[in-house]
């Protein structure tokens, strides 16, 4: 009913992120670090989360508005109570071009085993589970609360079992910690249908103690992995994905590369972040949201809450890591406004 978006960059809506918590079982050091997020750290209040209710409520009018895709985050979205309700709900909405919704998660799938037939069988297409490394002592070191890789593994086995399917796997880079993963990572998801992708070590939030010599290059990743297994570039999926994707010269599969850092990829960007309490961000960057759980909780219809979302898309104008790019490398375009962390918005 309300037409098609696009923002002051020309950029439309396509995916809409969604937060179900805040909170996480790993303390992973660029993400969650334990000094901070600490047995004192105030996460949200139950009463100040969205319902299902609300979420779905919300949804729907985003996928009016061309949302294609959800995905669910958090922290991390297992820890949400009966999530399996939420996805369910979700996946009775079709898009405007009356198709199925993609509908998709990120988890670090400490409890995707137990979980991953019931995710299937509520509508759950696929999932992207995130594991930085496959040496024990390395993962057990970089979740930092001790928790072993085989479990990870145990997961994404049962997960591909069940069909949720492409399953991706998320590989956070950080030179000098896990860069000595890269290769038996490559080595361990070839031929097993698996998508690697890896992801240069990002200044989100205010608590990693992010130092651009911790980044290591995409470049010099796809480098190290085309010196044992001839690489070939392929074409996006869809406009403005975040990865650019190498296909393996012998058919092994396919990975892909995430440069947030080294190659901005703003230009496209066609995602909307709704936080855990309902907040709407426009940039994984952002210091501030828009409290749409204000209008959900007010006396506003869908079509008033409808038009609010439409306007502040069509006045966005975030590009920040285009912006990032073209300052010294430890300066930031924001002028160290305080960003949201990672937990909070999802990634
Ligand atoms: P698919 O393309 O559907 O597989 O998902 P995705 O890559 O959009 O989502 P995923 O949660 O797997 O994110 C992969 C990595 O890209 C994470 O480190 C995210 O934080 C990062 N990321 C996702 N979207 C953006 C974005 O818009 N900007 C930046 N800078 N990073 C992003
Ligand atoms: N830089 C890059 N990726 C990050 N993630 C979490 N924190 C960072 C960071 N600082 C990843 C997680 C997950 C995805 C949503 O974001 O590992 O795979
Ligand atoms: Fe949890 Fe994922 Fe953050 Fe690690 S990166 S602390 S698993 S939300
Ligand atoms: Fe989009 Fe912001 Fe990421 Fe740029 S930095 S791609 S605008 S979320």
């Amino acid at each position: 009913p309300t037409g098609l978006l696009s923002d002051t960059l020309g950029r439309p809506l396509h995916d809409l992120r969604i937060s179900v918590t805040d909170r996480c079982n790993f303390r992973c050091s660029y993400c969650m670090p334990r000094e901070v997020f600490d047995k004192d750290y105030a996460f949200l209040p139950q009463s100040s989360l969205l319902s299902f209710e609300e979420i779905t409520r919300l949804a729907k009018i985003f996928v009016a508005h061309g949302v294609e895709k959800i995905r669910l985050t958090g922290g991390e979205p297992l820890l949400r109570k009966h999530l399996e309700v939420l996805i369910e709900m979700l996946a009775r909405l079709t898009t405007n071009a009356s198709k199925p919704l993609d509908i998709t998660l990120t988890t670090n799938a400490s409890l995707l085993a137990k979980k991953a037939q019931s995710l299937k069988d509520a509508g759950l297409q696929r999932v992207t589970v995130s594991l930085d490394g496959l040496d024990d002592a390395t993962f057990r070191q970089m979740n930092d609360v001790d928790f072993p890789v085989a479990e990870v593994l145990k997961g994404i086995e049962v997960a591909q079992k069940v069909g949720l399917a492409p399953l991706k796997v998320n590989m956070v880079v950080k030179r000098g910690t896990n860069d000595a993963e890269i290769l038996p990572m490559a080595r361990h998801f070839r031929h097993s249908g698996v998508v690697l992708r890896f992801i240069e070590y990002m200044d989100v939030g205010a608590t990693n103690g992010w130092r651009m010599d911790e980044v290591l290059p995409s470049a010099q990743v796809i480098e190290r992995l085309k010196a044992e297994f001839p690489l070939t570039a392929i074409d996006p999926n869809y406009p403005g994905e975040t990865a650019q994707r190498w296909r393996y010269a012998d058919g092994a599969g396919e990975i892909g590369v995430i440069s947030s850092v080294t190659q901005a990829f703003c230009r496209d960007c066609n995602r909307a972040r709704l936080s855990t309490e309902g907040k709407l961000f426009l940039c994984l960057f952002a210091s501030q949201g828009h409290d749409l759980r204000a209008l959900l909780r007010g006396n506003y219809d869908d079509q008033q809450i409808a038009a609010a979302v439409g306007h502040i898309w069509q006045a966005r104008g975030d590009r920040y890591s285009e912006l990032r790019a073209a300052l010294p490398p430890d300066a930031s375009p924001d002028g160290g406004a305080k960003r949201v962390e990672m937990s909070y918005i999802g990634g």
